[in-house]
């Protein structure tokens, strides 16, 4: 799969499907291999760990249709979503504008089932704005600093994972959140091999990425919690992409 397959039709309603489907939607009757609304449980669990303070502004960076965005609004005064594909941001201003999508949910073959999907009116949604920008060029967006960051299953899909963790200090004010969420699926077709932070052998060592995690962003930020989150992404009616993410937050610490 190549980073330009962020703009095709099918992977845009998988997507959505992703983000805004229920279990029944995404997994029919088969019981679930990962509960639904794994945007909705990456921000509760970066929600949680920021704890009870102030929280004005977040960013969700990597954030596609806005799932997770929206519901850091459930918390955040202000929430900012980037992402790098104009067809998610526009369908996550579209949702934004309706409260609802229609879904063309693949089935098998050339079958496909319409499927409406909501999202929760709970949530206020004119807390959030998207844009299209470049986790990797972080300083050109001039975005200013955020409470919380949110980055899921960003860092292995982008070309330059060095350039975007270096920036991440930046963004984050001091005593801030940041939530770095991935199942590390390195693929040289988004990241070249030279810029794996983990996922390697190097001169004989072993190099994980939550090692590749800490060397870099250990100087600024001190972890403060790491669990699994487990999502399943639908194919087709009988095929889903199961992982497990690892979730691991990280305390900004002061300049
Ligand atoms: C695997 S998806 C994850 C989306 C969402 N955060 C989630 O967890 O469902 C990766 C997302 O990162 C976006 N992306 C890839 N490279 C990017 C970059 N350099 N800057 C911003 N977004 C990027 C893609 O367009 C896609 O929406």
């Amino acid at each position: 799969m190549k980073p330009a397959d962020y703009e095709s039709e099918s992977i845009l309603h998988q997507y959505l499907l992703f983000h805004y489907g229920s279990d029944r939607d995404q997994f029919g009757s088969w019981s679930p291999p990962a509960p639904a609304d794994f945007p909705g449980r990456c921000a509760a669990a970066a929600l949680e760990l920021y704890g009870p303070g102030q929280l004005l502004r977040a960013l969700d960076l990597g954030c596609a249709v806005g799932g997770s965005a929206f519901a850091l609004a459930r918390r955040a005064e202000r929430v900012i979503g980037i992402d790098l594909s104009q067809q998610f941001i526009r369908a996550a201003e579209q949702i934004q504008a309706n409260g609802h999508a229609t879904v063309r949910r693949m089935e098998e073959g050339d079958l496909i089932s319409p499927i409406e999907v909501r999202m929760d009116p709970k949530i206020e949604r004119s807390r959030v704005s998207f844009q299209v920008g470049d986790a990797c060029a972080l300083p050109s967006l001039g975005l200013g600093q955020f409470d919380l960051v949110l980055a899921a299953n960003l860092i292995d899909r982008v070309p330059s994972p060095r350039a975007f963790l270096n920036a991440l200090p930046s963004v984050v004010r001091s005593g801030g959140l940041l939530a770095m969420i991935s199942p590390y699926t390195w693929l040289e077709s988004f990241t070249p091999k030279t810029e794996w932070i983990g996922g390697r052998e190097e001169f004989g060592s072993r190099i994980d990425t939550f090692a590749g995690l800490r060397f870099f962003l250990g100087p600024h930020f001190e972890l403060v919690g790491r669990k699994n989150l487990p999502f399943a992404i639908r194919e087709h009616a009988r095929k889903f992409q199961w992982s497990v993410a690892d979730a691991t937050f990280w305390r900004r610490k002061p300049n």
